[in-house]
């Protein structure tokens, strides 16, 4: 047993919300980095540490949080450490500049770039009340994990203050090349590089991002690189790729699961003689979503054998909505899905079932497992869970991935159907691949993929980045290269 675990990250995994006559409900976020955290903790990660705390913004009041935070915490195995941010330095904070900025820009969609000063002055301040709400808790052998994109200057915030504190940055999605990060103006590039660079080490889904980092230092903070690290203020800094996996446990187990099954035989009831395809995303116009419908949309053009034959299953998580482009994207897929479903369907048969808000774990996992087809087509992600999640689920060996090649995950899962997900005629040729593959290539595909899957879990994942911390810290004289 040794130091604390000392997480922060923009969102609590637990929300409060304020309900009639002053009550309140407590959520539990189940968002990727959490389930991520938690299942490494329940399976071991939790005898690393002595204690696990979580710093972040807890989406309520004080007041609110002081009538709820006894419950949350009693039923939790962290001890939160809430940071209050007020409504409106939180919408130029996680609204402007980290979602209406970062965002786009590290997901390649430059266009939809805001550059705003309000928004970086309020960002940077923001990510300061968060220093000073953690600052007075952490203690010198903590070990810190801070999360994403909403926080990229904490680390050198907190490195003001102990210079000698281990600090761990992931970043939870694409990092982009020195050619897209220059267009953001010089004092900003300094700020989130150094504020960075205040890590020990600096992770990253794929090698590709860690190189654009690394690449980034040497154009902007004028520090040349040896192999994955550099030396700022006399400190040893390394990048890393540490692809974030899923709980494969928790996939193979709920597919065996009785309210799994139930769920899946409603499905294969109402799939009849059908094909199946489904996708489950957040809404989110880095998801691809315009041209996966394209895609199928073409397909069933080009092979009108399948109208009436096949159905796609749309799950899309409502989120960000305050933010026009989501929601333009919100109203694009639905004019799309509107105009297909009158054009090629009919009362007795529609080609998309549309379901647009959150869908519960098992009802997930069923449609994982009833389909014939996943198709996950991001024009950019940092990862994508989804596509391992579908893998894991599959202990019956059948069913196909189309992936886009676009998707961190693609650099693991090349065994799936790789598209480029900007080529509609491409998504609709692997459509009519993946439904007419045979079983035995299904199978041949789903047992390599599982393999990757196995092979570099949740687990692995997070014990990876605590033993690399520790070595990086180990090494740091200054002057070794890890
Ligand atoms: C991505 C980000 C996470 C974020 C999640 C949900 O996966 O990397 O940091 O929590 O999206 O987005 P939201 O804005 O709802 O937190």
């Amino acid at each position: 047993m040794s130091n604390r675990l000392f997480i922060i990250s923009n969102r609590l995994p637990v929300s409060i919300e304020e309900t009639e006559n002053n009550g309140y409900d407590i959520k539990k976020s189940s968002g990727g980095l959490v389930s991520a955290i938690s299942s490494y903790l329940k399976s071991g990660g939790k005898e690393a540490f002595s204690e696990q705390i979580w710093a972040g913004f807890p989406d309520c009041s004080p007041e609110v949080w002081q009538k709820a935070h006894a419950e949350a915490n009693a039923q939790s195995e962290y001890d939160y450490l809430p940071v209050f941010i007020n409504k409106d330095d939180y919408n130029l904070y996680y609204n402007g500049f980290s979602n209406s900025l970062l965002w786009p820009l590290f997901h390649y969609f430059p266009s939809f770039a805001e550059y705003n000063d309000e928004d970086f002055e309020t960002y940077m301040r923001v990510n300061r009340s968060f220093a000073d709400a953690v600052i007075p808790q952490i203690r010198k052998d903590d070990m810190v994990w801070i999360h994403d994109y909403h926080v990229l200057p904490l680390a050198g915030m907190l490195r003001e203050k102990f210079p000698d504190l281990s600090i761990g940055l992931f970043l939870h999605i694409p990092f982009p090349s020195y050619e897209l990060f220059r267009t953001i103006p010089k004092q900003w590039q300094q700020a989130l590089l150094s504020g960075m660079a205040g890590a020990d080490l600096v992770g990253f889904h794929t090698m590709d991002y860690a190189s654009h980092f690394l690449d980034c230092v040497e154009q902007v903070l004028k520090v040349e690189h040896e192999g994955q690290s550099f030396l700022y203020n006399g400190r040893r800094v390394k990048a890393d790729a540490f692809p974030i996996s899923i709980d494969v446990d928790l996939f193979h187990k709920a597919a065996e699961s009785p309210e799994v099954r139930r769920h899946k035989n409603n499905y294969l009831e109402l799939k009849g003689d059908k094909k199946l395809i489904f996708s489950v995303d957040r809404l989110d116009y880095t998801k691809g979503v315009d041209n996966r419908l394209k895609g199928y949309h073409k397909f069933l053009l080009d092979n009108p054998d399948y109208i009436g034959k096949v159905v796609f299953v749309l799950v899309i998580v409502p989120s960000r909505d305050e933010i026009t482009k989501y929601a333009e994207q919100k109203k694009a897929i639905d004019e799309y899905i509107g105009n297909m479903n009158s054009s090629l369907g009919d009362i007795a048969w529609q080609p998309v079932l549309y379901h647009y808000n959150k869908i519960p774990f098992d009802e997930m996992v069923a449609l994982y497992g009833s389909c014939d087809l996943a198709l996950i087509t991001p024009l950019r992600d940092g990862m994508n869970l989804v596509a391992k999640e579908f893998v894991a689920t599959r202990t019956d060996k059948k069913g196909v991935l189309i992936l886009s090649e676009l998707a961190g995950a693609a650099r693991e899962l090349t065994d799936a159907l790789l598209i480029n997900p900007n080529d509609i005629t491409e998504i609709a040729e692997a459509i009519k691949t993946g439904l007419e593959m045979p079983v035995e290539a299904q199978a041949r595909r789903m047992e390599a993929m599982q393999a990757c899957v196995a092979g570099y879990d949740v687990n692995s994942w997070a014990t990876d980045l605590t033993k690399s911390l520790t070595a990086v810290k180990k090494n740091q004289s200054g002057t070794e290269v890890t």
